[in-house]
């Protein structure tokens, strides 16, 4: 029986294959290739000495989906396929519904006929919305502020769903806080396309010359240096995170959520004075306005993803950006 990993060419979801794959479990790897590059799954084979079944496979063409299904054995679903980016699902949002729902849809309807009710899904912490009492609990109220959130706050209450109609689901609902670093071997990383949305992808740029300068969204929130405060995860620990998960939706039935963080909040100044220390170079920035969405603080309880899946986040900011600063240096123009 095999583990599939939907999106598993993604930055998560490469860093999670070459995991499992370490741990001794067999994998599928299905990905669209829209948001990833087909040599990330030769990296993975490389990295790990290991082979497995790829499927270059849109989740919204259900033949090709059921096609894996009945093709290959498969017990368990780790999710992480998706459009991803808060600012592109505000201009197109019908691609994300679409994208995003119906492919968890479908996928849950594919697993059902084949009797396959284990998965870990890939949500995130924008469903506490703007919440301001930090850390971030599970029981806490939910919101989104955007549709890429509201897709992941969706998923969440159909999945509940589904458990509900059919208590044989065993369902790991997982709240990244904000994923980064990088894979030691500087193989694999964070590698989007375009201009970076994200704080780190888009530091590392300026310190590879590749971008002039930060913009620092806002220095007047409610913080120690007035920057945006976040919960910076290293990847490999998220990518940990999901084995512990896995073994435990293998032993338990439900649908729960589960943070994943390190209940350590970081500024972006601080972040900017870490990659300095990584890299080694200045990294020139200014003070911009705040970017709409924003919110001051953003850090989990991470108490449940200890007591439920005995998982903690063990690297520190300092490793998380040596490591993306690595897979920068050996990667100037990405993958
Ligand atoms: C972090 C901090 C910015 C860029 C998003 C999604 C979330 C998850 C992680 C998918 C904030 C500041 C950023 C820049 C800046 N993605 N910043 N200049 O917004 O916390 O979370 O990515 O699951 O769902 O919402 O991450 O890296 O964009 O921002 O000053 O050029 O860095 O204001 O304080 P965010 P981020």
């Amino acid at each position: 029986m095999a583990i599939l990993v939907t999106g598993g060419a993604g930055y998560i979801g490469s860093h999670t294959c070459v995991e499992l794959l370490e741990a001794g479990e067999k994998i599928v790897l299905l990905d669209n290739f829209s948001n990833s590059k087909p040599d990330v799954v030769r990296r993975i084979k490389e990295l790990t000495g290991k082979d497995f079944p790829v499927y270059a496979v849109d989740l919204l063409y259900e033949p090709s989906l059921r096609r894996v299904f009945t093709e290959q054995r498969i017990d368990s679903v780790i999710h992480f396929a998706g459009l991803k980016a808060v600012g592109e699902s505000v201009r197109i949002p019908l691609d994300y519904y679409h994208n995003n729902i119906t492919g968890m849809l479908l996928l849950c309807k594919a697993m059902a006929t084949v009797g396959c009710k284990r998965l870990v899904f890939s949500s995130s912490a924008t469903v506490y919305g703007t919440n301001e009492n930090v850390p971030f609990r599970e029981n806490y109220p939910l919101s989104t502020t955007n549709p890429y959130g509201s897709t992941k706050l969706m998923i969440e209450k159909i999945l509940r769903d589904v458990w509900v109609s059919d208590n044989d689901w065993s369902i790991s609902l997982l709240r990244y806080f904000n994923p980064i670093g990088a894979h030691k071997s500087g193989q694999l990383g964070e590698n989007p396309n375009g201009i970076p949305n994200n704080l780190l992808p888009y530091v590392a740029q300026v310190a590879a010359g590749r971008l002039p300068e930060l913009n620092v969204y806002g220095n007047d929130y409610d913080t120690p240096d007035g920057t945006g405060v976040r919960d910076y995860l290293h990847v490999i620990d998220l990518a940990k995170g999901h084995l512990s998960a896995l073994h435990y939706v293998r032993n338990y039935k439900g649908a729960d959520a589960i943070n994943l963080g390190t209940g350590k909040g970081y500024s972006v100044l601080q972040i900017v004075a870490a990659f300095e220390k990584a890299c080694g170079k200045k990294i020139p920035y200014r003070i911009a306005p705040r970017r709409p969405g924003d919110i001051a603080n953003c850090y989990a309880d991470v108490t449940k993803a200890k007591e439920v899946l005995g998982w903690e986040a063990v690297r520190g900011i300092d490793e998380m950006c040596a490591d993306s600063w690595n897979f920068t240096h050996l990667n100037p123009n990405g993958i």
